[in-house]
């Protein structure tokens, strides 16, 4: 059995800021920003949730699945912004949606996140456990950027995508996934921030001065975007190649590649790479900016919803980010 993805859906906060908002607080231009990047605009979570926009980007799914939220058999949440340690987003999204049934858990595979879910929901499926999984990326990252920071703060934006599949008869295509801890600090977001050999505890009494583990300031995103950079264009048209060889496949079978939408320049790079013609590599990263774990799926779902997704049609996912971590998965439009 494979999954097959029988609907998709999106949610993203209503309030835009665009890049001249930003030069407003730090020193940048809209012209830089565009051109270094691609991103025009990006969406900011005021009211919204990491969970709120997920359960409604899972309701669109759900919806057009045709499923009942009591037949699903699993969510899985990919997200490093949940909105609470736990309980985990995917019991959350639960709730919100009456999926009683569902067994739930997040995911934090940072960029690389949804495309890591999507892979784990096909081995569930693969092995007869599971039949029907929604898989949801969601991001807040608003709330962890260093809106002082000119390097970062102008790449990330919020929102949440979303894809249910369902076990289908059908090849079982043959996808790729890599992680480097080496890595690491190229793109950190210290979280509790503890550090081996350093006194965090939190008991009273126990901590090394006014800092503990919980409460030791700044929360933020820091990158080292050249490296980033190097990595993801490097690291991206290699693993594509690597499913693709997998699957007897080459780039010309290949209608549509959905890359995270990171920045245009990382985009346009890994087509020219793979010797493709970039009208295969969708981009909405104008809009939204980098929305991490949910950038895969809001460009997947808006292809789906203006029609371009055809059945039979082969799509290339691929993910990238901190961890650093990376991957790819063919699949075939089954609607
Ligand atoms: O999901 C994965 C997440 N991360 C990424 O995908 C990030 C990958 N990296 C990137 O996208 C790019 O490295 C950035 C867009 C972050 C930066 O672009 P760049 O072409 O690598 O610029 P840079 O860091 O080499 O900086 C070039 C210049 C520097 O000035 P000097 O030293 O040449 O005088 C920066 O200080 O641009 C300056 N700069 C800016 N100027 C205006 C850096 N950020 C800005 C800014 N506005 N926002």
């Amino acid at each position: 059995m494979t999954g097959v993805i029988c609907g998709t859906g999106a949610c993203v906060p209503d309030r835009v800021l665009d890049n001249n908002e930003i030069a407003q607080f730090v020193d940048t231009s809209d012209q830089w920003i565009q051109e270094r990047t691609g991103v025009a605009r990006r969406r900011i979570a005021v009211e919204e949730t990491t969970s709120s926009m997920a359960a409604e980007a899972g309701r669109q799914a759900i919806e057009e699945a045709g499923v009942k939220p009591e037949e699903i058999d699993m969510i899985l949440a990919a997200t490093a912004t949940p909105d609470h340690i736990f309980p985990c987003a995917a019991c959350e999204i639960q709730e919100k949606l009456q999926a009683v049934n569902a067994v739930c858990f997040d995911l934090n595979a940072a960029c690389s996140g949804f495309l890591f879910a999507y892979q784990t929901a096909q081995a569930y499926i693969a092995a007869g456990i599971y039949s029907t999984i929604l898989v949801v990326g969601s991001e807040c990252l608003s709330r962890v950027v260093d809106w002082e920071d000119r390097g970062t703060c102008i790449l990330f934006g919020d929102g949440s995508g979303a894809a249910l599949l369902k076990a289908a008869e059908g090849r079982n295509w043959i996808s790729a996934a890599h992680s480097d801890g080496k890595g690491g600090p190229a793109l950190l977001c210290r979280g509790l921030n503890v550090t081996e050999g350093e006194k965090t505890g939190n008991l009273p009494g126990d901590s090394s001065g006014e800092e503990t583990a919980a409460g030791n300031g700044r929360n933020y995103i820091s990158m080292d975007g050249k490296a980033v950079f190097q990595f993801a264009v490097r690291k991206v048209p290699e693993v594509i190649r690597e499913v693709l060889d997998a699957n007897e496949l080459s780039e010309e079978d290949i209608d549509w590649f959905i890359l995270h939408q990171a920045n245009k320049r990382i985009v346009e790079s890994v087509a020219k790479r793979l010797k493709t013609d970039m009208a295969r590599f969708p981009m909405n990263l104008q809009e939204y900016g980098n929305t991490s774990s949910a950038s895969i799926p809001i460009l997947l779902n808006e292809m789906n919803r203006k029609g371009l997704l055809k059945k039979g049609q082969k799509l290339v996912l691929a993910g990238f980010g901190a961890g650093l971590s990376w991957g790819a998965a063919v699949l075939e439009w089954g609607k």
